[in-house]
């Protein structure tokens, strides 16, 4: 089991090293951080696994405002998110842009976890494994099956807004996506400590992807234990 905490755009450096005082998880479930850039080094000193929250396709270039996976790599960090649906909305992400992302990152021996998931619009008009396939062949072309890659299932509906696709759904879509790219799958939006023994129990739900309840260590560490006992 694979649980990831998404800092988003919270938590600055001394933030980041409070949470690490009080966050105790069980030590038989994989733990990753993502926490902003200049959070980065803060969360590696706790020894914990670290991700950054994007990364670019080139090492180095005239690409303001990009951090490149070298440098990742030359700080620590194991690994980066790609094609997060805030990035994706907000930042005009393409499924290119993201498989570029993703595979120079892999190139460069990061871990990446990249996320798909369909729009409450596009679910509505019956269009969600459409939508999945697209954005996970982009990603399958580009990265193929290769070992540091997970997927993270994060409908865009439940993203931050409380609603948790229910654990039938969320079954449904990651046997469809594990059909297309045989990785593992995280679920991700409105993951909670209440709800996480059940969505983590099912089959094809390989872990989770976790915002806003991964910004209190209880809470964050309460989902993890759920990881462990599912
Ligand atoms: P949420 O965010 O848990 O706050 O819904 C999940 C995510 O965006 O990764």
């Amino acid at each position: 089991m694979l649980i990831a905490g998404n800092w988003k755009m919270f938590k600055g450096p001394a933030a980041a090293r409070a949470f690490f005082e009080g966050f105790e998880p069980p030590a038989d479930v994989d733990v990753v951080f993502c926490p902003p850039f200049t959070s980065l080094e803060a969360a590696l000193e706790s020894g914990r696994t670290v991700y950054a929250q994007n990364v670019h396709w080139e090492s180095q270039g005239p690409y303001t405002g990009e951090v490149s996976p070298e440098m990742l790599v030359e700080l620590g960090v194991a690994g980066a998110l790609v094609g997060h649906s805030e990035r994706r909305q907000l930042f005009g992400e393409t499924d290119e842009m993201v498989a570029r992302r993703a595979r120079t990152a892999l190139d460069a021996g990061l871990g990446v976890i990249a996320c798909v998931g369909e729009t409450l619009e596009q679910r509505e008009s019956g269009d969600t494994e459409l939508v999945l396939k697209i954005q996970v062949e982009a990603i399958a072309f580009a990265a193929g099956d290769r070992e540091n890659l997970v997927i993270a299932y994060e409908p865009v509906w439940a993203i931050g807004t409380g609603k948790t696709a229910t654990p039938e759904q969320a079954e449904e879509a990651h046997a469809f996506i594990k059909g297309l790219l045989d990785r593992p799958v995280l679920y991700g939006g409105s993951v909670k400590p209440e709800n996480a023994a059940e969505l983590l129990s099912q089959p094809s739900i390989d872990g989770a992807l976790v915002g806003g309840a991964s910004l209190e260590p209880d809470s964050f560490a309460a989902i993890c234990r759920a990881a462990s006992t599912s």
